[in-house]
């Protein structure tokens, strides 16, 4: 048997069953017409930004849309947040749709085509520069269209997140522009006319180290002070990142947002004098929306082979491609994982939960510890708010994506 990852404890059995935003699963399954399906619960996504708010008085809160671009729940987040960060045109696009005001867009990401720039210029969605021939082409684009283009830079720290999941900042990097060079840029910028916005430092992701985070934050408004000096600018916005992670396996600890906050709203009190009309604020995708979600999929087999069980499931890696060990993981560790209608019984015996994909990597739990599951049970698999269905190829194998659907208790 090996260890599973935590259930957020947003999920409790109600009447032996799991249910999410007070609808039991089946009835959600019926609602949405078919397994496989990722449900989201808003109710768990307003709770995280309410205790966002608490934690971080004064500092502002972007959704990082490439977590979770599902339009209901950007429509239903995006009134909740100061600004919606995106990757890409498409995401833009998706934002827009969902209601998002351009200026409240900020559009980052490395090998952004003359085309995407085209659409944001015209549209004033502010661009967050990733080099100098990426600025050179924006101000050529900006001035062909006679627009003045809403222009931050990406820096490139000198440092990184400690422990992070996934780093992104510090030596050689596709992101961002050396710290060293940006100076120059911004005075370039400012030269040719352009809107100077500020600077947007992210270094990691999925950190659960709370010193760590500080260390981060404390290291990226010294370097946006040591910048904006050098530059001669007084940036209107510093976008510190993110990082924030959720507990996904055994072991794992809970991440401590409320100190994090307590040492940012300091930090940002005490700023240096350059950024005395600087703007906070923070970036973040999976500790906003990863615990809001639950990828619900049916068992169509059961059968044992070499004296172990496996359920195989109508779902897979195509959807949850993370949970599968595939995303960026080192080491294939469980995600929480459940039997939806004997939802907190105690388990029976262990089995392996295998995808529907003719590949051994479609593995979704592995010697898991679960109650007795038959041919046409619900397997819910938890912590899927953050990139599962949009970060998982889901046109492998031709079974076609999942469904999606957003709930809310008090709907
Ligand atoms: C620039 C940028 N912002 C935000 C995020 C979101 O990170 P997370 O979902 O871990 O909060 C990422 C993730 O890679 C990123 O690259």
């Amino acid at each position: 048997m090996k260890p599973i990852g935590p259930i957020p404890a947003d999920f409790v059995p109600r009447a032996g069953r799991l249910a999410i935003g007070g609808e039991t699963a089946e009835s959600l399954v019926a609602r949405a017409g078919d397994t496989p399906l990722f449900v989201y619960d808003m109710d768990v996504v307003e709770r995280r930004v309410a205790r966002f708010r608490a934690a971080f008085p004064g500092i502002d809160l972007h959704y990082a849309l490439k977590a979770n671009p599902f339009v209901e729940l950007v429509k239903g987040i995006a009134p909740l947040v100061d600004g919606i960060d995106v990757a890409s045109i498409g995401e833009a696009l998706v934002a827009l749709g969902a209601g998002v005001t351009p200026d409240c867009l900020s559009f980052a990401g490395p090998g952004k085509r003359d085309s995407e720039l085209e659409l944001a210029i015209g549209q004033s969605v502010p661009i967050n520069l990733e080099s100098e021939g990426e600025a050179e082409r924006v101000l050529a684009i900006a001035a062909r269209l006679d627009k003045t283009p809403q222009l931050a830079v990406r820096v490139n720290p000198d440092f990184e997140l400690r422990g992070s999941g996934m780093r992104m900042g510090g030596g050689a990097k596709p992101f961002g522009v050396d710290a060293e060079r940006v100076p120059a840029l911004v005075r370039r910028l400012v030269a040719a006319g352009a809107a100077f916005r500020g600077f947007h430092i992210f270094a990691g992701s999925q950190s659960l180290d709370a010193d760590a985070i500080i260390e981060a934050q404390a290291a990226t408004i010294a370097l946006a002070a040591r910048l904006s000096d050098a530059a001669g600018v007084q940036p209107r916005r510093l976008n510190l990142g993110g990082g924030f992670g959720i507990p996904y396996f055994g072991g794992d600890q809970v991440l401590d947002v409320e100190r994090i906050g307590a040492a940012l709203v300091e930090a940002y009190e005490a700023r240096p004098a350059v950024l005395r009309e600087t703007g906070f604020c923070l970036e973040l995708g999976r500790w906003l929306v990863g615990e809001a979600g639950v990828y619900l999929t049916r068992i169509v087999d059961r059968k044992e082979s070499g004296g172990q069980i496996f359920l195989i499931v109508d779902g897979g890696l195509h959807h949850q491609l993370a949970a599968s060990g595939n995303f960026g993981t080192v080491v294939r560790r469980n995600y929480p994982i459940a039997v939806a209608d004997r939802f907190g019984a105690e388990p029976e015996e262990t089995v392996n939960v295998c995808g529907c994909l003719c590949t051994p990597l479609d593995r979704l739990g592995d010697q898991v510890a679960l109650p007795h599951a038959k041919v046409g049970d619900l397997i819910a698999i938890f912590l899927a708010g953050a990139y599962g269905a949009s970060a998982s190829p889901s046109t492998f194998l031709g079974h076609g994506p999942a469904r999606e659907l957003l709930v809310r208790a008090s709907d």
